[in-house]
């Protein structure tokens, strides 16, 4: 049987702190492993041929973390997008960054932009990192777009169609398959409108070792799903 790749992967790493904390390390070194671990998983992606990577980076929930955490974890982004941006290049990688702006710092925005615009005619991949993201927030959003549009009759019912026009990426189509590690059964605020009819996979692999074969095996259990809508 040919084995049917997902056009658009999305994934929930987690697990960054149970893992360090099963290797007696401080949850940091846990999230500098998950991003590394991103980059094999990425570099896997385009191997196997995923038009879309999208990766849950940072919730509008993760403000509530331990102050340290949190700047460590802009830090190691800020980092990431520095030290890959030419790899990403030679990778044929167009990146996006998908979330909300709302507390993120002016440098890191900005960098954030620079990095965009440095990968933009990139077309091996789609690697989105969603990031300062919240699924209630970016339905919210929309529906407020929807609302300033001066363009639009007052009080004429909204479609569907129109509330996926205002996503934050009406371009991405919907992922088919949606991964979590670390064995958590939930969604925790993830895409909420664009999962409506996902595939799920969750595993009790920690993000840090979700390696090629676990993505492999994930890719494996989607295609023997019957998808019956
Ligand atoms: C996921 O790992 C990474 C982020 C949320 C940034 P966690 O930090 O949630 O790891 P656990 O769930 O505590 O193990
Ligand atoms: C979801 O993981 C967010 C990211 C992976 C960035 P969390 O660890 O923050 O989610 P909860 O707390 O288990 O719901
Ligand atoms: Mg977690």
């Amino acid at each position: 049987m040919e084995l049917k790749i997902p056009k658009h992967i999305a994934i929930i790493m987690d697990g960054n702190g149970r893992w360090a904390k099963n290797k007696g390390k401080i949850r940091l070194e846990g999230h500098r492993a998950g991003a590394a671990n991103l980059e094999r998983i990425l570099e896997e992606s385009i191997k196997l041929g995923v038009k879309y990577l999208t990766v849950y980076a940072f919730s509008t929930e993760n403000w509530k973390r331990p102050e340290m955490e949190v700047k460590g974890l802009m830090e190691l982004f800020s980092g990431f997008l520095s030290s890959k941006k030419k790899t990403m290049k030679k990778q044929g990688i167009k990146l996006l960054v998908t979330g909300s702006k709302e507390g993120v710092s002016d440098s890191l925005l900005k960098k954030i932009e620079e990095t965009e615009k440095y990968l933009e005619n990139e077309n091996n991949i789609v690697f989105n990192i969603a990031f300062n993201y919240g699924g209630r927030k970016e339905i919210t959003d929309a529906i407020n777009k929807i609302l300033a549009d001066e363009k639009r009759e007052p009080g004429k019912p909204v479609t569907e169609e129109e509330v996926a026009k205002y996503m934050y990426r009406p371009d991405i189509p919907d992922p088919e398959l949606v991964i979590r590690t670390s064995g958590e059964f939930r969604i925790s605020n993830f895409l909420l409108w664009e999962i409506a009819y996902s595939e799920f996979y969750i595993t009790d692999k920690y993000w840090p070792d979700f390696d090629e074969k676990e993505l492999e095996k994930a890719i494996l259990s989607f295609n023997k799903r019957d998808r019956r809508y």
